[in-house]
């Protein structure tokens, strides 16, 4: 019997509690405690203040099997590994054990415990980063020519930088590679972009090599480790993660800290020795359930079935962990992937309500492993049994209205074509998907321009900047009225804001306001109670603000600009391209906060403390899950 995911999954976090680490429970998808991503998509991430240095009440060696969405993946399913739901297993030290324990432990559990063929094994490590100041990871690669050694497997070494040189160069049949960027993890990727108070660090990288996929030119001209054509796959990530950004660039972390992830679903298709992750246990029977729905077969309809078992899977994750399908934020994701799920399904032939059968297949898959997903089977199917229904009205009466326009339609006896403006029309007014509509033209022999999906991405762009206008417009900052008092609460939000941050740290992102003339609210991310020292603090470095009776003045930006450069801004806000920054001081010179908002202002901060007025947070209460809400007033 070849290995299921179910037991690499076991045997994983079997082994690591061998090593002493404590198996901690899985976080939702929706993270809870950080407003700054929309999913889980580490293990990592739910342990951000650990690695920052907080104590974990588990202890300092971690480890758990984490379920993880990445959104942004969505348009890449389809090839042979990737998946946006999916598995990381993870194991961590936080300030114990670091590079030799956790690369040999690694490579001894894919070699021993899941029974790898060691020769098929290759290593990327860190090249360096001059300008960072962080030299190359020289350890981690003798730890790997240790370990391959031992093995009695070659070991050159190669250094590559660049996906670019690798393409060019080939990384032949080097065992260790160096390159830069692909070898540094941060939760915002490379080194220079990482925001101050992220941490991040060098990481080493495994590779399993199937020779029987043949290199593809149209990935580049050669083939090496991090080449997309298939060859080599990620196995999984050992992160170093002893750095933190700061205003000045790196320190040091108070750890140095072990951050690992790999995916359960490509180590269990290496352990199968498939190069195709859909070929695994916990992703089969949902492909044998298409193809006895549809009565088509996976090798000639892979694409469809793999993103439609992907698709599908992450929705029920979704729904279990709490989302319901939307037009915004999670809710917005989860939507995309079941009606995307349903439109491959056409493709199969599919044209009925089959989102029951499949998601009953999935709760089959990980009911045991996962009693909470259990526990809420009913709940689940029923959510993405609704999301179809709804979405097949939808395309019925898009349908209905395409007939409509196109079928029966001419203009003085001329049939009309579909442009991509009527694409778009059908797109906007009915919620019809735009790669439907072309389908059915092409079905009905409809005929369709050439150029329709240029004119079409032109209508999005109108019609994006046309929204982009209109909430600009509306955008009044949270405030109710502009009387007197208010504008000195809008004001006061403002220092409250980067005393905050100051106090409590920089995951603090403001997630609301609203002001009136009696007082000022504002909600923000930030996981606890804040302790009456903090909030004593806030008050005091507001204050001071006052005192020191700073400017405050305004002035239009480059968006992209301002925000790396630091500007605050508010979670989930579509800026343009142009933004109003106020700020606190002097923009070119010593400044207090400096923030995207829309206004208005008062011209000197110690117009707040007018009459001997004093600022006073009045209330702190949790608003939502990993949000608190302050009540403030000026008395
Ligand atoms: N956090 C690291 C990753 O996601 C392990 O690759």
């Amino acid at each position: 019997m070849p290995i299921s995911s179910q037991e690499v999954r076991k045997k994983y976090l079997e082994f690591f509690k061998r090593q002493n680490h404590e198996v901690i429970p899985r976080s939702l998808l929706v993270p809870q405690n950080d407003p700054t991503t929309l999913f889980t998509s580490s293990g990592m991430q739910p342990l951000i203040p650990y690695l920052l240095g907080q104590v974990h009440p588990n202890g300092k060696l971690l480890t758990n099997s984490q379920t993880c969405l990445r959104s942004q993946d969505i348009e890449e399913v389809g090839d042979n590994r990737h998946t946006t739901f999916f598995e990381m297993l993870g194991n961590w030290s936080l300030g114990d054990y670091f590079k030799r324990e956790q690369l040999n432990w690694f490579f001894e559990f894919l070699t021993s415990e899941i029974k790898l063929d060691p020769k098929r094994i290759y290593v990327s490590c860190f090249i360096g980063n001059e300008e960072a100041g962080i030299p190359k990871d020289t350890e981690s690669a003798d730890i790997w020519t240790q370990i391959f050694t031992s093995a009695g497997i070659d070991h050159d070494q190669i250094d590559i930088g660049t996906e670019e040189n690798g393409a060019r160069i080939g990384g032949g049949d080097k065992r260790i590679s160096f390159y830069g960027d692909k070898n540094w993890w941060s939760r915002s990727g490379k080194a220079k972009d990482m925001p101050v108070g992220e941490p991040g660090g060098p990481d080493s990288e495994v590779f399993y090599l199937f020779p029987n996929v043949l290199h593809n030119p149209e990935y580049g001209d050669k083939c090496h480790v991090n080449c997309d054509c298939g060859r080599y796959i990620e196995l999984g990530n050992s992160v170093f993660m002893e750095y933190l950004k700061t205003e000045s660039g790196f320190t040091k972390l108070p750890n140095k800290n072990v951050d690992y992830g790999g995916g359960l679903e490509r180590i269990s298709a290496a352990a199968i020795d498939s190069s195709d992750v859909f070929r695994i246990s916990l992703l089969w029977p949902i492909i044998q359930k298409l193809e006895e729905l549809s009565g088509k077969k996976y090798d000639s309809h892979t694409v469809a079935m793999r993103v439609i078992a992907d698709h599908i899977r992450g929705a029920t994750f979704l729904a279990a962990d709490g989302v319901i399908p939307s037009n915004k934020e999670q809710g917005y994701v989860m939507r995309r992937l079941i009606r995307r799920a349903i439109r491959f399904a056409f493709e199969l032939g599919i044209e009925q309500n089959f989102l029951e059968d499949v998601t009953r297949v999935i709760l089959g898959l990980y009911g045991e492993d996962f009693p909470d997903v259990k526990q809420n089977s009913e709940h689940v199917i029923a959510t993405l049994a609704r999301e179809e229904k709804i979405f097949r009205q939808t395309l019925k009466k898009g349908l209905f209205e395409f007939d409509k326009m196109y079928l029966k339609g001419t203009n003085e006896g001329h049939q009309l074509v579909l442009d991509g403006y009527g694409v778009f029309k059908l797109y906007d007014t009915y919620g019809f998907p735009w790669e439907l509509v072309v389908e059915e033209a092409y079905r009905r022999g409809v005929g369709v321009t050439p150029e329709w999906k240029k004119d079409f991405d032109n209508a999005m762009e109108e019609q994006r900047s046309r929204s982009r206008t209109a909430t600009r417009g509306e955008f009044k900052g949270g405030l109710a009225d502009h009387s007197e008092i208010s504008t000195k609460y809008h004001t006061a939000t403002h220092l409250m804001y980067r005393a905050l941050r100051m106090v409590l740290g920089d995951h603090v992102i403001q997630r609301g306001s609203n002001i009136t003339a009696e007082r000022l609210r504002f909600d923000f991310s930030h996981p606890e109670k804040m302790t009456s020292e903090q909030i004593q603090r806030v008050e005091d470095i507001v204050n001071e603000q006052i005192k020191k009776d700073w400017p405050m003045s305004w002035r239009e930006e480059n968006t992209n600009e301002a925000l790396a450069s630091g500007v605050m801004g508010a979670f989930g806000d579509r800026y343009g391209d142009r933004v109003k920054v106020y700020t606190v001081g002097d923009p070119e010179g010593e400044y207090y906060s400096r923030e995207i908002c829309g206004g208005p202002h008062v011209d000197h901060t110690g117009q707040l403390s007018d009459g001997g007025k004093k600022f006073k947070i009045i209330h702190e209460e949790s608003s939502s899950a990993g949000v608190r809400r302050i009540k403030a007033v000026l008395n």
